[in-house]
């Protein structure tokens, strides 16, 4: 298929300089918008200037959240090339999540040309500081005008493009995390495992709580037995113990990250071997108290690697590493950010230059 490209006005495309980016708050001046039809299936791909969208109100997607989504990011090297990180995985997990969400499946070469001929398009809003990047949000949803629970027979493919920099306001130090006993994330056999807004909905609440007792997040807890850790609002967990770094294992109920993926082959290249398993909350606390927690960390490709410096459970607050990023978390940010910049070699072949 081709793509048809129609720019924007040439004012609308020049670079603003911004001195620190705020997560998802600019956008470039274009996008790739794509139609689904039943009968025609996915066509009339296009890039145009970016801008908001038509949508009726009983598209299936607002009353009923018939969507999935991705995030990926493109950096710009320290030679000057632009990268893309772990972009076939991230295509591949978008059409994972889309066979949950009964969304149809989309040619990954076909997304690969969309993405790297939009970011190219846009080339001059990726950002040159090291810490920003430009991130890319694929996303697909139902818009059948229909109010009857039913699977959309139409869908909009969009893919938008934003500059950022640190997800966190703390950056790169420590963040603190509430654990939620009332609510839960997902439940087996759920959504948890696909990249599907209902389940940052869900979120919601419990984030809103965790904030207003000055945490930055929630660390979910299994639903069935409300004992074992899953993963951080916006982010999956690592833990790490004596001589193992340790995570969640997969069960169904929580994101398998590319950042978790990539920490877990990363980390043994370091000498750390890698566990996943099943943690629970009581391991945790213990492991703080008696010190061999030595370092905890969130992965994801907005947060990228983000310590914790601690953890309340049961209203009680629990100060890991002092507080201070650790050793391992910081050496295992530089590894990643290294390999996404072009500064250290990419061992797994996880960049792809455009
Ligand atoms: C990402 O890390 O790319 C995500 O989609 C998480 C989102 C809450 C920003």
């Amino acid at each position: 298929m081709e793509i048809e490209i129609n720019l924007a006005e040439p004012e609308k495309r020049k670079v603003s300089q911004f001195e620190e980016l705020p997560f998802g708050k600019i956008f470039t001046p274009h996008m790739f918008i794509m139609k689904y039809e039943e009968n025609k299936g996915w066509h009339s791909p296009k890039i145009q200037p970016f801008s908001n969208i038509e949508l009726h109100p009983a598209a299936i997607v607002l009353h009923y959240s018939q969507t999935v989504f991705e995030g990926l990011k493109a950096y710009y090297g320290i030679d000057g090339k632009i990268r893309l990180f772990r972009v076939w995985d991230h295509i591949a997990r978008l059409n994972r999540s889309a066979e949950r969400l009964c969304i149809p499946q989309v040619d990954p070469e076909f997304v690969f040309k969309a993405i790297k001929t939009l970011i190219l398009i846009d080339k001059d809003w990726i950002p040159k500081k090291k810490g920003s990047a430009l991130y890319i949000r694929p996303l697909i949803f139902a818009t059948q005008p229909n109010l009857g629970l039913k699977i959309s027979s139409e869908y909009l493919f969009i893919i938008i493009l934003s500059p950022v920099g640190a997800y966190y306001k703390e950056g790169f130090n420590p963040v603190k995390i509430y654990v939620t006993t009332e609510y839960i994330r997902a439940c087996p056999g759920g959504t948890g495992e696909v990249k599907t807004g209902g389940n940052y909905a869900a979120s919601l609440k419990a984030q809103e709580l965790a904030q207003k007792k000055g945490y930055t997040q929630v660390l979910w807890l299994d639903a069935k037995e409300k004992k074992y850790v899953e993963e951080v609002g916006s982010m999956n967990i690592f833990f790490y113990f004596d001589n193992e770094l340790a995570t969640p294992a997969l069960t169904g109920s929580i994101l398998p990250g590319i950042t978790r993926d990539s920490v877990l082959k990363l980390a043994p290249q370091l000498g750390i071997p890698t566990k996943e398993r099943r943690i629970s909350i009581d391991e945790i606390i213990e492991s703080i108290e008696n010190k061999t927690l030595k370092e905890c960390f969130g992965t994801g490709t907005a947060a990228v690697i983000s310590p914790v410096g601690e953890i309340c459970y049961k209203d009680k607050s629990y100060i890991i590493n002092e507080g201070k990023t650790g050793e391992l978390t910081r050496k295992l940010f530089e590894y990643i950010t290294g390999i996404q910049y072009g500064e250290k070699e990419d061992p797994f072949n996880w960049t792809v230059i455009v």
